[in-house]
């Protein structure tokens, strides 16, 4: 049985799920805020790494996370524990002492167990974990921080829960257990401080994926990676009231027994502001599919593109002058954090683009999508009238398209051929006419799909008013800002944020600060090329194992050793060669794109995990040996033989020369392609 590829785990791949735990009374528990409750990356982190986990350590492994019932009530099927199983005595005791604690398996991949606890149950212990935690760790939060609040009595539950279940198994077992406590982020960092200062006999990593004060400097415009050793933490934090949030990241940090963080960045920066370098790194992966049919992967992205030019349509009512099939699909996703994921640069690069489009006279249009969730009051009228009014078309369009076929139908019979008046009838023309008329309009579309709270001061609308971006006839970058997440039952968009990502051409991520960044990575592995930094974890990461990353379709913008300005004209340029790529190149390059899945996939990167669990058994229990085996090793991914697609003013050399002309693409031979495209065939 192979559960990974890595000779390292050779010595579990021969048991069955689980197997090897249960022998040794091993368990395995990650804790976190985001377990089945979606917030940004650490939910896909625990979401798709869940398939590898379960399959090394069955049901020896179960997630704990806090119960939040509109989510939960979707994303997690309720079970209670069998009898007799140490984590049923742990959470029955937890409910004897009057909390609330629910329990089921995640619908996820891999189907593990949760158990989440409902921290409102917990309130009224409040006071007595303030003063537990202030006595034990010196650690004061003030009464008026929430989030805190939260995460404290979260944190009290978790531990209490783990000292029960080590209790538990420690009875039912006839050796000790062996428990690996994994937490991830300062959310979840109590519950490590209390099993610690209460010298629980536990295993404990702790994995951050950002640092508190990191994310709060870059975003306050600050120069952070020159400045990274000389900045003084504790006047930083308290200058920003987060004195209190750092004191628990970084006693988290300095108590657990393996500390780790998602990229080499985030480690120097872990290293300078919470003072302790990490144990190890473990890069984030994801659940690769692959499917059956090589080029499956691009035809989904036609089907997902036709749904985006389905709304395009509607959006651009009125405007609508451009051709869809020179028409390049730019989008930019995540948390709303303007300067750290780089959508100031965005927007700045787009402007720019605009010019150079413009200047060259391009017959390329482009339209870049913003989605940045922020506070809406609701859909904007406008957005939903050019759905409603191309729907109207379409559907009159369809009633006249079949009674029209019906009166052919009979006029041939009758063995004539129809006059011009009895294809179309005068009451149709009529009504083509008013649909036609209602496509008129005389303000410019929309820039925002909903209405915005405080539109007047929003960073992105500011923006591109500065950079005039307003979606006038003569822009060849139009923009479209949806300040929600994507869901396949919106009216505007009706599409899930996968299938979105699939329908476009390239993911633009600038980011400034971004430990790791799974938006990018998510491109890869469904062969979309994207746009990332050499400020990101993942930008970092591809760096370093591909020779040539932008041949692959990763670019990475300089944003370490460039000033802004260069950094915005990198990215200019960057879209800007990519729209002078034809439709075959792009072709060809999402097939190079998404041969990186690999380098992706849990299946090799889940080895720094088991790495970080055995380390943290040796440091508790010494007889355990660590695995030293050194990870994955380096992936080579040489660059392509063939040279990277050549933009398309070399067309002219290509024995194909209509750039649409054939589209019987699904099976592109890449190296007969690339050769044809550059003339050598
Ligand atoms: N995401 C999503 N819907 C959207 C946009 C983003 O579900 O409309 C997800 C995306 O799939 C990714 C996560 O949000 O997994 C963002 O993670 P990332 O690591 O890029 O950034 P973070 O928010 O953690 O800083
Ligand atoms: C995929 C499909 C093709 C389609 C192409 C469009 O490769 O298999 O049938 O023509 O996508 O690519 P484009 O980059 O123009 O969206
Ligand atoms: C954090 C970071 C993001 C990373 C994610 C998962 O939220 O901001 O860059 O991808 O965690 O590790």
């Amino acid at each position: 049985k192979r559960f990974y590829r890595v000779d390292s785990m050779k010595d579990i791949s021969f048991f069955d799920k689980g197997e090897l735990a249960r022998i040794q009374n091993a368990f395995v528990f990650e804790i976190s805020w985001e377990v089945a409750n979606k917030v940004g990356g650490i939910y896909t982190v625990l979401r798709s790494k869940a398939n590898v986990t379960v399959d090394e350590l069955g049901d020896q492994y179960c997630l704990l996370g806090p119960y939040k019932e509109h989510i939960a009530r979707t994303e997690v099927e309720f079970v209670e524990f069998p009898r007799n199983s140490p984590y049923l005595t742990a959470v029955n005791k937890l409910r004897q002492n009057g909390f609330q604690v629910h329990t089921g398996r995640w619908l996820v991949d891999g189907n593990p167990q949760v158990v989440l606890f409902d921290v409102g149950s917990g309130a009224w212990k409040l006071h007595d974990y303030k003063r537990e935690l202030w006595n034990s760790a010196n650690i004061g939060i003030p009464w008026e921080d929430s989030e805190c609040n939260d995460s404290m009595i979260f944190g009290f539950l978790v531990a209490d829960f783990l000292q029960e279940f080590y209790k538990a198994s420690d009875e039912e077992a006839d050796q000790a257990p062996k428990i690996v406590a994994h937490f991830h982020e300062w959310l979840a960092g109590v519950g490590l401080i209390m099993l610690r200062v209460r010298h629980a006999e536990i295993s404990t990593i702790f994995t951050t994926h950002a640092t508190l004060l990191g994310r709060f400097l870059c975003a306050g415009n600050v120069d952070f990676y020159n400045n990274m050793d000389k900045i003084n933490v504790d006047e930083e934090a308290g200058k920003r009231q987060i004195y209190h949030r750092y004191c628990m990241e970084r006693a988290a940090a300095h108590l657990c027994h393996v500390f780790t963080t998602v990229s080499d960045i985030t480690a120097f920066e872990a290293q300078h502001l919470l003072k302790r370098k990490p144990d190890l790194v473990t890069p984030n992966g994801l659940n690769v599919k692959k499917f059956a049919a090589l080029h499956e992967f691009q035809n989904l992205h036609a089907l997902a593109k036709d749904k985006i030019n389905d709304f395009v349509r509607g959006h651009f009512y009125g405007h609508y002058d451009f051709d869809l099939d020179k028409t390049i699909y730019l989008f930019s996703a995540g948390r709303y954090e303007f300067m750290n994921k780089g959508v100031d640069m965005f927007i700045e690069a787009l402007a720019r683009l605009n010019h150079y489009l413009q200047a060259t006279d391009s017959d390329k249009t482009v339209i870049a999508f913003m989605i940045f969730p922020t506070r809406t009051n609701n859909f904007n009228v406008d957005s939903l009238r050019g759905q409603a009014i191309t729907k109207q078309l379409r559907d009159t369009i369809h009633d006249i398209q079949n009674h029209i076929g019906k009166r052919l139908y009979e006029v041939c019979l009758n063995g004539k051929i129809p006059r011009d008046d009895e294809i179309l009838l005068a009451e149709e023309r009529v009504k083509l006419k008013r649909c036609i008329y209602a496509l008129q309009r005389t303000n410019l579309p929309p820039i925002t799909t909903h209405n915005i709270v405080d539109d007047h001061i929003d960073p992105v609308l500011t923006t591109l008013r500065r950079c005039k971006l307003f979606n006038h006839k003569h822009d060849k970058v139009k923009a479209v800002f949806h300040p929600e997440f994507l869901s396949s039952t919106s009216p505007l968009l009706g599409m899930d944020y996968e299938e979105f990502v699939r329908g476009c051409h390239l993911g633009v991520f600038p980011s400034y600060y971004e430990p790791w960044g799974y938006t990018p990575a998510e491109c890869t592995v469904m062969g979309i090329p994207s746009i990332t930094t050499n400020l990101s974890g993942f930008g970092c990461f591809m760096q370093e194992h591909i020779a040539d990353p932008m041949s692959y379709g990763i670019y990475v913008v300089d944003r370490r050793f460039r000033n802004p300005e260069e950094s915005v004209q990198q990215l200019a340029t960057f879209m800007f060669d990519f729209t002078k790529l034809n439709r075959r190149q792009r072709i060809i390059q999402r097939n190079r794109t998404e041969r990186l899945s690999d380098l992706l996939d849990w299946r090799n990167l889940g080895m720094y995990y088991h790495q970080a669990r055995r380390l943290a058994l040796h440091r508790v229990f010494p007889e355990i040996a660590a695995d030293e085996s050194g990870g994955v090793g380096r992936f080579k991914y040489p660059r392509p033989i063939s040279e990277p697609s050549s933009p398309s003013s070399s067309r002219g050399t290509t024995p194909h020369p209509s750039e649409h002309g054939s589209d019987a693409d699904d099976d592109v031979d890449e190296e007969a392609e690339v050769k044809a495209i550059s003339g050598q065939a």
